[in-house]
C-alpha cells in the first residue's frame, strides 16, 4: 500500500457486509490498490478490526455501523462517505444472508428477512449510491449475487429467488446508467462455494431445526469441478477487476467465479466406463 500505481488509486469505495468473509477481502483488496474505503456492517467489533488492519498497512478506511435494510441510514452513510472522502466511485453491495430450508417448511418471516437483506438492501444501496457517484463523475457498482442466482438448488429456493433478483436488477440498472451516460457501470458477481463464515450461520438439517454448520470443503469436494472451495480473495480479485478501469467496457455482465460449478459435472464418463 502507499504505492502510487494502485489499480483503483484515488477512488472512494463503499463495501457493505465488510466485517467478514468476501466483504472484508474486498475492502482490504481495494484499499491495497489505492482506494479509500468505507466499510459497513452490523458486526461492529469485526468491522472496526478490518478497518484497523487496513490502516495499519497504510491504507485509508472508515468503519460505519449500518443495517442495509434501513433506508434512512443509507442516506447518512453516503453523506458521511462524501464528507470524509470527497466522493464515491465504487459500490460493492455485498451484505447478504442465506436461509436453508424446503419451501413448504419455510416461514414467511424467514422468506421476508432474506428478501429484506439480499434484495431490499441491494436496491437501497444502488438508489442512494448512484446520485453520489454521478456527483463524482461516474464509477462502478458491483452487486454480490451467487451461483444460486444462475440456477436452482433444492433447499435454497428463497435464497435463489433473492440472488436471481439481484442478477436482473444489475442488468436493468446498468441500462439506466448507460442511458443516462453517467459513466457508471453495473455488474453482478456470482461466487460458487467460498470458504467463509456464512456456512457456519446457515441453519441446516431441513425440517429438523438443527443448527449444524455446513462443511464448505466437503460440499466443494462433492459439487465443485475443481474439487476445492474458493477463498474470499478469489472473489475480491474479481471485484477489483470490475471496480478498476480494466473492465471499462463491461456493464450489465455476470462475473462467475465458481470453480466450474455452472459449467457442468465432472466424472460422469468415468462412472459409465466402470459400469
Ligand atoms: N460464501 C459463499 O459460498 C457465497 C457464495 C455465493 C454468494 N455469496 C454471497 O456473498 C456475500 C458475502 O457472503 P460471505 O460468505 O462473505 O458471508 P459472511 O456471513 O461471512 O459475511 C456477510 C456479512 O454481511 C453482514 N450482514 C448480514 N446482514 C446484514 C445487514 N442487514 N446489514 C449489514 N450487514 C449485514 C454480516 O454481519 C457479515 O459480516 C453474500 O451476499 C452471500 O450471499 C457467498
Amino acid at each position: 500500500m502507499g504505492g502510487d500505481m494502485g489499480q483503483v488509486q484515488g477512488k472512494v469505495a463503499l463495501v457493505t457486509g465488510a466485517a467478514s468473509g468476501i466483504g472484508a477481502a474486498c475492502a482490504e483488496t481495494l484499499a491495497r490498490e489505492g482506494a479509500r474505503v468505507v466499510l459497513t456492517d452490523l458486526d461492529d467489533p469485526r468491522g472496526e478490526a478490518v478497518a484497523a488492519r487496513i490502516r495499519e498497512r497504510g491504507g485509508e478506511a472508515l468503519y460505519l455501523h449500518q443495517d442495509v435494510t434501513e433506508e434512512a441510514r443509507w442516506a447518512e452513510v453516503v453523506a458521511e462517505t462524501e464528507r470524509r472522502f470527497g466522493g464515491l466511485h465504487i459500490l460493492v453491495s455485498n451484505a447478504g444472508i442465506g436461509i436453508i430450508g424446503m419451501t413448504v417448511e419455510m416461514s414467511l418471516a424467514d422468506w421476508r428477512r432474506q428478501m429484506a437483506v439480499n434484495v431490499d438492501g441491494v436496491f437501497l444501496s444502488v438508489k442512494h449510491a448512484i446520485p453520489a457517484m454521478r456527483r463524482s463523475g461516474g464509477g462502478s457498482v458491483i452487486l454480490m449475487s451467487s451461483v444460486a442466482g444462475l440456477r436452482g438448488s433444492a433447499g435454497l429456493a428463497g435464497y435463489s429467488a433473492t440472488k436471481g433478483a439481484v442478477r436482473l436488477f444489475a442488468k436493468s440498472v446498468a441500462l439506466e446508467c448507460a442511458m443516462a451516460r453517467d459513466g457508471i457501470r453495473v455488474n453482478s458477481v456470482h461466487p460458487g462455494v467460498i470458504e467463509t463464515p456464512i456456512w457456519e450461520k446457515l441453519p441446516a438439517g431441513q425440517g429438523g431445526g438443527r443448527n449444524a454448520p455446513i462443511d464448505a470443503r466437503a460440499l466443494a469436494a462433492a459439487g465443485v469441478p475443481l474439487g476445492v472451495p474458493g477463498q474470499a480473495q478469489d472473489i475480491a480479485d474479481g471485484v477489483l477487476f470490475l471496480a478498476s478501469d480494466a473492465s471499462r467496457h463491461m456493464t450489465g455482465a455476470e462475473l462467475v467465479i465458481d470453480g466450474g460449478m455452472t459449467a457442468g459435472r465432472v466424472g460422469n464418463l468415468a462412472a459409465v466406463r466402470q459400469a
